[in-house]
């Protein structure tokens, strides 16, 4: 959503003051520390350098590399960057045997602080390994941790398959281990849903391999919607979709741009997360607020995609008949339409999402929209852009996850909408402020899930009770407590809550 947002920034200015970054990490406890130095001093004996850096300037790159502000402020006691599983499965044990913090780092852009780095602990991160290979024997896709969607997606385009990715090229593979929403998702599931292979590291260093069908199925299955809390996964096999190459114009769809009317676009997003339930058909709609001095200006976007020759009118029919600022609708290749939102790589802000869920009337759309916009003006001087994002999950594609094994989020048959509530702060702000955290905690109770339906790990506030809106909540901790008795990560790495 940045290269369009970005067409708008020289409207922005550009002074804000440097607030001081002292004092955002005390000094944890004495034992914390301790712990992190031992799992260091061990791991520098045992993988030596390269692979683990404690200062210099790779340590740097990494331990600034988070997408999010705060999150590039962590300054881990040592980063470890493996280039092999074994590498992982000797840094998990060390970590494990000194009872060390410690965090995995993937595309790096979680928004939730504290999710993919560390203070005072261990930080593997898988910036050298980025492989993306397609094996047509297997007909088989396999993804390393540390390759980003658009190099996947690039990599594998001469072969005529993709992966089903994310929809903003710079994001990581830490998207399926959440569940993974894509523009093949209406017609494949979750992203994670076409997991085949996973090799994990447990935490107690042990390396894996789980399947739909072999002794860790149930692994397997948690790993579909249980992020960064059952293992360190090293490699994923996934089931390609055979799109076709660049030059398949198979698709049609493209970005619309409104720049008013949001009581006819929710009315439109309302409908079709009712009605629409047709596997070829995928949307967006983002609205945002982008802050230019005291004002808001609204942006927007909507991106509509139908694997066919034309946007259907009856699916599509009520967006396109919303008068837009600007179009580009056409014939696509699925490598196109990947590309549509392009990278999403800048860096520098602190960045928060929260996560809801809707399935209902117009009205409840619209109550949203204006719980929204009340939320943005009041402390629309902490902001670079809100955005409320409306992504349908529908029917097709939670039949066609049950139908490739289940995942562990298992929402209800029917369709509804994943909504994203997501804010960018100003550059020079670098935390949440205590009355805008307040703000958005009235904003979670003002636009509850409706009932029934689960929210989104990658899309949330970390506070948010995730795993508890899931189907399979009493599954996902009872794999949980066999895969992690001691109950390790949950106590030496941040997370989900819940187990
Ligand atoms: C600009 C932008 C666009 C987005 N678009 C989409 C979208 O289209 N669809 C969608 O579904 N989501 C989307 N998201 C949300 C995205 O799925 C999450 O931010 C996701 O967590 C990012 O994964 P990552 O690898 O980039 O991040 P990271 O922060 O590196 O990882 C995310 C989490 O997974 C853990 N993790 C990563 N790799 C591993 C591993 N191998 N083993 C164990 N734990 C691991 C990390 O510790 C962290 O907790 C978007 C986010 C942003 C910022
Ligand atoms: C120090 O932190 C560890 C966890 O990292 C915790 O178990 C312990 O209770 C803490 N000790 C004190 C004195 O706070
Ligand atoms: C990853 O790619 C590099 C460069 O092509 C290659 O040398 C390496 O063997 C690959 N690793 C794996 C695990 O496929
Ligand atoms: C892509 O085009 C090639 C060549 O015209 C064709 O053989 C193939 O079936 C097409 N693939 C898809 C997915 O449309
Ligand atoms: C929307 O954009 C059009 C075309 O650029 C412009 O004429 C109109 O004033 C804009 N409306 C708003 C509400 O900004
Ligand atoms: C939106 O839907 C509501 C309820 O159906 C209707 O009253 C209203 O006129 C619609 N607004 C627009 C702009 O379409
Ligand atoms: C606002 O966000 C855009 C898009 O992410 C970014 O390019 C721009 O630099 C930001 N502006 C400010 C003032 O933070």
């Amino acid at each position: 959503m940045a290269a369009p947002i970005r067409l708008l920034t020289a409207l922005v200015p550009a002074l804000f003051a440097t607030q001081s970054i002292a004092a955002l990490f005390p000094r944890s406890n004495e034992t914390t520390h301790l712990a992190a130095l031992e799992a260091c001093n061990q791991l520098e004996g045992l993988l030596g350098s390269p692979l683990v850096q404690s200062s210099g300037p790779s340590y740097e790159t990494a331990a600034t590399n988070a997408w999010n502000l705060q999150n590039s402020e962590y300054q881990p006691t040592c980063v470890v960057f493996p280039t092999t599983s074994d590498h992982v499965q000797v840094a998990m044990k060390a970590i494990y045997d000194a009872r060390s913090q410690y965090a995995v780092q993937a595309g790096s852009h979680s928004a939730m602080k504290g999710w993919n780095t560390v203070q005072d602990g261990v930080l593997i991160i898988f910036s050298n390994m980025r492989n993306a290979t397609y094996d047509p024997v297997k007909d088989s896709i396999v993804l390393q941790p540390g390759v980003h969607w658009h190099d996947a997606v690039t990599a594998l385009e001469p072969f005529g398959v993709a992966p089903v990715g994310g929809r903003v090229g710079d994001v990581g593979t830490g998207l399926l281990l959440g569940g993974g929403l894509s523009w093949l998702s209406p017609s494949q599931g979750y992203a994670a849903d076409t997991f085949k292979e996973l090799d994990v590291v447990l935490v107690t260093g042990e390396l894996v391999t789980a399947t739909a069908t072999n002794e860790y199925s149930d692994l397997f299955r948690a790993l579909k919607g249980g992020g960064n809390r059952f293992g360190i996964v090293t490699r994923y096999e996934l089931s390609p979709v055979h799109t076709g190459t660049k030059d398949n114009k198979t698709w049609f769809g493209g970005m619309m741009i409104f720049n008013s009317s949001a009581e006819a676009l929710l009315n439109a997003t309302a409908r079709y997360v009712r009605e629409v339930d047709d596997p070829k058909a995928v949307i967006l709609v983002s609205l945002i607020n982008i802050v230019v001095g005291e004002d808001l200006v609204p942006f927007y976007l909507v991106t509509p995609f139908y694997n066919g020759p034309s946007l259907p009118d009856d699916i599509f029919g009520d967006f396109l008949s919303i008068p837009a600022v600007s179009s580009t609708l056409g014939p696509m290749s699925y490598f196109n339409v990947a590309g549509t939102l392009g990278l999403g790589n800048d860096r520098g802000y602190v960045q928060h999402f929260g996560a809801s869920a809707l399935l209902g009337d117009e009205d409840l759309f619209l109550d949203a929209f204006n719980h929204w916009m009340d939320f943005s003006v009041a402390y629309k001087d902490n902001f670079n852009t809100t955005t409320l994002a409306f992504t349908p999950v529908p029917n097709s594609q939670i039949q066609a996850g049950r139908a490739k094994g289940g995942n562990i989020i298992n929402p209800p048959s029917g369709g509804f909408a994943a909504v994203q509530i997501y804010e960018q702060f100003k550059a020079g702000i670098t935390d949440i402020p205590q009355d805008v955290q307040g703000g958005i905690d009235v904003l979670f109770d003002q636009i509850p899930p409706s009932p029934g339906l689960p929210l989104y790990l990658n899309e949330c506030d970390s506070r948010q009770k995730v795993f508890e809106s899931y189907g399979d909540y009493e599954l996902l901790k009872q794999i949980y407590a066999k895969y992690d008795p001691s109950r390790f990560n949950v106590e030496h790495s941040q997370g989900p809550v819940g187990l």
